[in-house]
């Protein structure tokens, strides 16, 4: 990113901090949102391995791992957010075994590898020059037999290509509301060779 490019993502990152503050986002909680978790927490817990370590990059305050159900174990959660109000509200949570702290995805590098890797509304505001880069330091820190799951609002084949490119598809769905313009789509992917992906060759 050049000098205007960071600019830009320093404000961005202010407005975050403040419609945290004043509870814009408190629409993430309701069952409006229920069908993306429920499907992302549906592909966590039937494609990720047990007990799994997981990041969860762009986490805000949480709300993911809120969802997740009592009985659901891991041994490790990270959530980062570049907006330190997100990041706060999470940390107040005290979620046993996790762990939140205000990075930028744009430079942050994981200090260790992880079971299962989560873009959940996030990937679309890495800046354009960035998402490659960002996207394969995820696939580095991403363990051999580990799964990345992605949830992108609406369409966005220039951002999906990306993963395809990069990764091997498990599965891919398109998770649509009550309102027809409220849809997500949802990928879980691994790599390229990785014996996750048992689906017969089509
Ligand atoms: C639409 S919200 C999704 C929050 C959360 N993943 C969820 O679905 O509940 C997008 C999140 O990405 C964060 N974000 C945006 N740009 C970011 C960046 N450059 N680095 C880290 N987090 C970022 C925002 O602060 C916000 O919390």
């Amino acid at each position: 990113m050049n000098t205007l490019d960071k600019f830009h993502n320093w404000r961005r990152k202010l407005r975050w901090d403040k419609q945290y503050a004043k509870g814009r986002w408190d629409s993430m909680k309701t069952s409006k949102e229920l069908s993306r978790y429920s499907t992302i927490i549906g592909y966590l817990t039937i494609l990720g391995k047990e007990n799994p370590s997981i990041l969860d990059l762009g986490s805000g305050e949480g709300v993911l791992n809120e969802k997740l159900p009592a009985h659901y174990m891991y041994n490790y959660f990270l959530g980062i957010d570049f907006s330190k109000v997100s990041i706060e509200k999470a940390k107040a949570k005290e979620f046993p075994n996790a762990e939140f702290q205000c990075k930028d995805i744009h430079t942050f590098t994981p200090e260790r590898k992880f079971d299962v890797i989560i873009f959940n509304e996030v990937f679309y505001y890495v800046h354009e020059k960035e998402r490659v880069k960002v996207l394969e330091k995820m696939i580095d820190h991403l363990e051999d037999d580990g799964i990345i799951i992605s949830s992108i609002y609406r369409e966005a084949p220039h951002l999906w290509e990306l993963f395809n490119q990069r990764l091997e598809k498990i599965n891919f769905v398109t998770v649509r509301t009550e309102e027809e313009l409220r849809y997500w789509q949802i990928g879980v992917y691994c790599k390229k060779g990785s014996e996750n992906n048992d689906e017969p060759a089509s």
